[in-house]
């Protein structure tokens, strides 16, 4: 399954801008989301519910992981799998433009309450992603032969699609638009299709290709890519209803928190494997990315165990653990993965476009393609995985030390983002300017 740089295929790919832009768009939403923590500070992490962590929360669903998954799938259907999404120009420009302006107007829409932000976020947020999806689903359709990546994206897709269904379900509710009887069994039917769907799924179907291909590890063995995801997808299906039969006091709550530990115990072999690739990779060189990857992979375990604490007696009235668990499943694993790919797909797309471009020109020897190294340095990337892991100490801190943690933590994620925005402006600046090199080259031939 691995993939060798001849079997990318860069014609198919789209301009450069495409991805990039919701990349530079990400690292915002997470300055936002460090803002309100300092705003709100301890506010924030007293209840799952209230107005504050929910509008943190969509800051950091939607904002930051919604925007480097998006951008990345446009652009790796058409390089690995050879699948351009159609009309990618103007798609991508709706999709980044809707999903920017619902973020937002939810997140404003919970602080405030205000009715008329939440007709405007549901539209925004309901049309953007009903274009991603189709636009998406148009591309996967198209693949002959999937592979297992290929599989996993397909059943990340289906489960976004289930996850706007219900949000945007839940928010007319929330917002007073319908009348709703089970609001808390849809928002935990909701976020578990986000996390354990959406954001889970594509995170294994992608690691099937790019762990083995950027980290140098063997390849995943086929017993788990032939049908892990399939495993996960199913399991959630049943879940769905059984939770809904709780909700409706049909089933006692032990039937579905039971069968929930059927995906999570998935997730946790799929944390194994990968650690276990990581340590039998072919060349020990320090990498960033790796680093990234192996904090959330141990999360992924630390996460069971705290699913498993949650579930005890003595846990029933402690509303820091589920907070705790949003926490490390959202920045532990999610952003820690999703920030570390950045790490590579960035400067991989950089060197890619203008290695290409050069090959093209014929203007090796007259312009110097930087490499991935020189694109994105490892002294600025190490910085600022040392502040994403301080953010990460403090964030565990907070929900039982709401204060001074939440601020601290507030501190942290501000600096952790814009240290990631930085760095990613200086690549995607290094890009341009030899770009422009060869533009020039190109003029005086
Ligand atoms: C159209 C997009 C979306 C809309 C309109 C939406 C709306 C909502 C609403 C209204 C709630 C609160 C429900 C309540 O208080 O009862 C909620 C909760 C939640 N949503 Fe979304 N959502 C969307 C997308 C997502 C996505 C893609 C994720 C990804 C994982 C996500 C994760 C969550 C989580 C984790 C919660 C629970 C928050 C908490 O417990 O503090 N949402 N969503």
């Amino acid at each position: 399954m691995q993939v060798s740089r001849s079997s990318l295929s860069l014609e198919q790919a789209p301009p450069i801008s495409v991805p990039f832009r919701f990349f530079i768009t990400a690292p915002i939403f997470g300055l936002l989301a460090a803002l309100l923590l300092l705003v709100y500070g301890p506010e924030i992490l007293i209840s799952r519910w209230a107005p504050a962590t929910l509008a943190l929360t969509h800051l950091i669903t939607l904002g930051f992981l919604g925007m480097i998954m998006c951008g990345a799938m446009m652009q790796m259907l058409p390089v690995l799998a050879g699948s351009p999404v159609p009309r990618v120009k103007p798609v991508a420009t709706a999709v980044h433009g809707l999903l920017t302006i619902g973020t937002l107007a939810l997140a404003a829409g919970f602080l405030s309450g205000i009715t008329g932000l939440f007709h405007l976020a549901l539209s925004t947020l309901g049309l953007g992603f009903l274009i991603f999806i189709i636009a998406i689903s148009v591309a996967l359709i198209r693949i002959r032969t999937p592979n297992a990546t290929i599989h996993g994206m397909r059943l990340a897709i289906a489960s976004l699609a289930t996850t706007v269904i219900l949000g945007l379900t839940i928010g007319a509710g929330f917002s007073g638009m319908t009348s709703l009887s089970q609001l808390i069994p849809l928002t935990d039917i909701h976020l578990g299709w986000g996390i354990l769907g959406w954001i889970g799924i594509l995170v294994i179907g992608v690691a099937y290709q790019v762990v083995p291909m950027f980290q140098l590890t063997p390849e995943y063995p086929q017993r788990l890519t032939g049908s892990l995801s399939w495993v996960l997808f199913a399991a959630l299906v049943i879940w769905a209803p059984l939770y809904l039969a709780w909700g409706s006091g049909q089933l006692p709550k032990w039937v579905p928190d039971t069968w929930i530990l059927l995906p999570t115990i998935g997730y946790t072999l799929f944390a194994g494997s990968t650690l276990w690739l990581q340590h039998k990779r072919r060349r020990r060189v320090s990498d960033i990315t790796l680093l990234f990857w192996r904090t959330g992979m141990i999360l992924i375990a630390a996460c069971l165990l705290l699913w498993l604490t949650s579930l005890t007696p003595a846990a029933k009235n402690q509303p820091a653990i589920p907070l705790l668990l949003g926490i490390w499943l959202l920045f532990g694993i999610a952003a820690s993965v999703t920030n570390g790919m950045l790490y590579k797909i960035v400067p991989f797309l950089a060197w890619f476009h203008l290695q290409n471009r050069q090959v093209a020109l014929m203007s090796m020897g007259k312009v110097k393609v930087p490499n991935m190294k020189e694109l994105m340095p490892d002294r600025l990337t190490q910085r600022q995985l040392y502040a994403h892991l301080a953010t990460l100490f403090l964030l565990t801190l907070a929900p039982f030390w709401p204060n001074p943690f939440s601020y601290l933590a507030g501190l942290g994620l501000g600096v952790s983002c814009a240290l990631l925005l930085l760095n990613i402006l200086q690549a995607t600046r290094r890009y341009q300017q030899v770009n422009q090199e060869l533009s020039d080259f190109e003029s005086s031939r």
